[in-house]
């Protein structure tokens, strides 16, 4: 198997890249993926925090380190996919080499579908080893000027490593649409998706699960579920009545009545940006 590896990154940092990144994890997993989540925050380890997880037999940082293999370091998370966590001392960061990664992801790509490598803010040697290797770079910003600038620069820099930068994920969206606009206007990237603000985000991280499995039915849990199916090129679950017909329990049975309000016809691109982009 040769999976695909995408990078979440950002110019500034809590922005909102872990949240996307285990989102999208969870999104991709309910679509049928096996899905490993790499956090690659080298010096502040925190998806196994939101996720409430405990490293396995080894961490990232061992790992990194040489001193054990890739799959020793992978956990299971809630929401169907595993998790590679990072080490929270001190000492670890020392240890881990952060060009090891590249091993790292060659391993994971002979095993999952997909791996979400979530990066540290801004963009040092650490982030750039995942923004050389992904075959998606996904920019994450909130609608904010001063987010919005060093996304720009993110993006030029991106560029320079050879990043494949796929596009602009907005997050923490208020709900104008000049805030969208605005953004569109200052990255040179497609617009992918926008996430909303939603008070749900920071409960799902307390109670140590994703937002999909937390509030899967939520505005921000529907667009990250609408995100990572169009990043996987699938249509988003917009109704389970199909699975209904055979008299089968879909699992996604719980969404449909929230995904009923969702015109099926249009692409997400295009509602986000009134067909200026697709
Ligand atoms: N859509 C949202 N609605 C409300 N709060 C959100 C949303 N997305 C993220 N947050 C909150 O914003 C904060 C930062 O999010 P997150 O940790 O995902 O950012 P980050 O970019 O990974 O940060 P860092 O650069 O420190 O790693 C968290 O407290 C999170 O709960
Ligand atoms: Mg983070």
């Amino acid at each position: 198997m040769t999976g695909r590896v995408f990078a979440v990154a950002s110019g500034k940092g809590g922005v909102g890249k872990t949240t996307t990144a285990v989102n999208l994890a969870a999104a991709m997993a309910e679509a049928d993926r096996s899905v490993v989540l790499v956090d690659y925050d080298l010096g502040m380890a925190n998806v196994g925090a939101v996720l409430d997880i405990e490293p396995g037999a080894a961490t990232l940082h061992d790992v990194l380190a040489g001193e054990a293999d890739a799959l020793d370091a992978v956990v299971e998370a809630p929401g169907e996919f595993d998790v590679m966590v990072g080490g929270t001392n001190i000492e670890d960061f020392g240890r881990a080499d952060p060009s090891g990664l590249r091993e790292v992801a060659a391993d994971l790509r002979e095993e999952y579908d997909v791996t979400i490598v979530d990066t540290g803010g801004g963009l040092s040697h650490d982030t750039t080893v995942p923004l050389g290797l992904a075959d998606d770079v996904l920019l994450v910003s909130t609608p904010q000027g001063a987010a919005l600038e060093n996304t720009a620069k993110s993006l030029e820099l991106a560029d320079r490593v050879g990043g494949d930068v796929t596009g602009l994920v907005l997050t923490r969206v208020g709900g104008g649409d000049a805030d969208v606009e605005a953004a569109v206007e200052a990255v040179d990237a497609p617009l992918l998706g926008t996430i909303p603000e939603d008070g749900a985000v920071p409960d799902s991280e307390a109670a140590g699960e994703p937002l999909l499995v937390y509030a899967p039915e939520n505005p921000a849990a529907q667009s990250y579920r609408e995100l990572g199916y169009e990043l996987l090129g699938e249509s988003p679950p917009v109704s389970f009545r199909d699975g209904d017909e055979d008299g089968e329990v879909s699992p996604g049975a719980a969404f449909a009545e929230v995904a009923d309000d969702v015109p099926e016809e249009e692409s997400l691109l295009s509602r986000l940006t009134g067909g200026r982009l697709g």
